[in-house]
């Protein structure tokens, strides 16, 4: 976005399930933040995911991918359902080529809990105490790129395999994002990754090791991955910054989901290369809720609040959309996975009334 232009080029890419639901949610909520400060939202829209395979055979068109590669930022709902579990080419595949062709190495995935939402927490709130971690998940390497990958052979004698690989220069530049960002933050980084049984665990810990020396003022411990999914569940107060490979990431940030009471409310930002970021709530397209009008909206409304830090660098707009979803939330107005009754619709509203005067103009 430029100064005379005033404008904000959104590629958007809804998806599947629950996806375009509160893919809208967001962008009402967006639309009106920047309405607030004199910037205008131009959407396109784009396939991508099982919608994708269905209307175009592929589940990211070089359309999609194009206009997400010119646009000044990304955004994405969630790919996937059932319908689409035994396609040879999944949606999915979709999501990770995006990544890959953005170059969004680096996924901040920040967790917080909620004022009002302690006790939705299978945790305890004494345990929660303190807790506000910002996970940063490697996105396209490892096992999820590696070649070769696939399932060969005919059954009962079908062989499959998967391929983690690490560059150095992989480790380092998501290393390099994690303690900028620490610094930002409590000067914390812990690495989690499984080096007394993996080669490319090895090599991460010691390029991040090595990172680390160039950040004396960032405290850095490693942590074994098992060790770490037991310790985010005893003493998550504990930790600041995380960094970790791509699958233990996947999953680490699904656990941490129990710390904010629900999935529905976690924002996430992929970026790092030279396309432009590319923003997605951490949940997926939740089949099991998908065309009840119910999906929580406040993932994907706190990943407009990403948005606007990161690629519009308006920090205080950004703070003011998460206000404005802090008082909803403290109203005790939830959605049912939340145990609540509101819509996406009526969460929706609920954010933008509390948005400043010109923000609904
Ligand atoms: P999911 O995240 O879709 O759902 C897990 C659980 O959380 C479900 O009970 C769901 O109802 C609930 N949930 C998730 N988001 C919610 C929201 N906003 N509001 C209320 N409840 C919410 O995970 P899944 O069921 O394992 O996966 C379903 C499909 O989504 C799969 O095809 C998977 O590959 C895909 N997926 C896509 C993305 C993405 O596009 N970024 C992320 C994760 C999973
Ligand atoms: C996520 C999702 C994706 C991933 C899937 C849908 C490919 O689970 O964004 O967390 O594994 O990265
Ligand atoms: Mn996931």
């Amino acid at each position: 976005m430029t100064e005379e232009q005033k404008a904000l080029r959104l590629t958007v890419l809804a998806g599947d399930g629950i996806g375009p639901e509160v893919t809208a949610a967001a962008l009402r909520v967006l639309e009106a933040a920047l309405r607030s400060v004199g910037i205008d939202l131009i959407t396109t829209q784009h396939l991508i995911g099982g919608v994708a395979l269905d209307q175009a055979g592929d589940p990211l068109p070089e359309a999609s991918l194009k206009s997400a590669r010119a646009a000044d930022a990304v955004f994405l709902g969630a790919v996937g359902g059932p319908a689409w579990d035994q396609a040879s080419v999944r949606p999915e595949a979709g999501l990770l080529r995006l990544r890959s062709g953005l170059g969004a190495f680096a996924n901040l995935r920040p967790v917080r809990v909620w004022p009002g939402l302690e006790s939705y927490s299978p945790l305890r709130a004494e345990v929660l105490q303190g807790a506000d971690l910002l996970f940063i998940r490697e996105l396209t390497g490892g096992i999820y790129f590696g070649r070769p990958k696939g399932v060969a052979g005919k059954a009962p004698h079908r062989h499959a395999v998967d391929t983690s690989e690490y560059s150095e220069a992989e480790v380092r530049r998501t290393a390099e994002v994690a303690f900028r960002e620490a610094r930002q933050r409590r000067s914390r980084v812990t690495s989690v990754d499984k080096a007394n049984v993996l080669a490319t665990s090895q090599l991460w810990r010691e390029v991040v090791t090595e990172v680390g020396q160039k950040f004396p003022d960032v405290a850095l411990e490693h942590c074994l991955v098992d060790s770490f999914a037991l310790r985010l569940l005893q003493q998550p107060g504990a930790f600041d910054v995380v960094v970790t490979e791509n699958l233990f990431g996947d999953i680490l940030t699904d656990e941490a989901g129990a710390l904010s009471g629900t999935l529905g409310v976690l924002p996430s930002a992929s970026g790092g290369g030279e396309g432009p970021w590319l923003y997605e709530p951490v949940h997926g397209s939740a089949p099991d809720i998908a065309g009840q009008g119910i999906a929580n909206p406040v993932g994907a409304i706190v990943t407009v609040a990403l948005l606007l830090r990161l690629t519009l660098k308006l920090d205080q707009l950004a703070e003011v959309v998460e206000q404005a979803v802090g008082a909803v939330i403290a109203e005790g107005r939830l959605t049912p996975d939340l145990g609540g009754r509101e819509s996406t619709e009526s969460l929706t509203e609920a954010v933008i009334e509390r948005l400043p005067v010109g923000a609904t103009a």
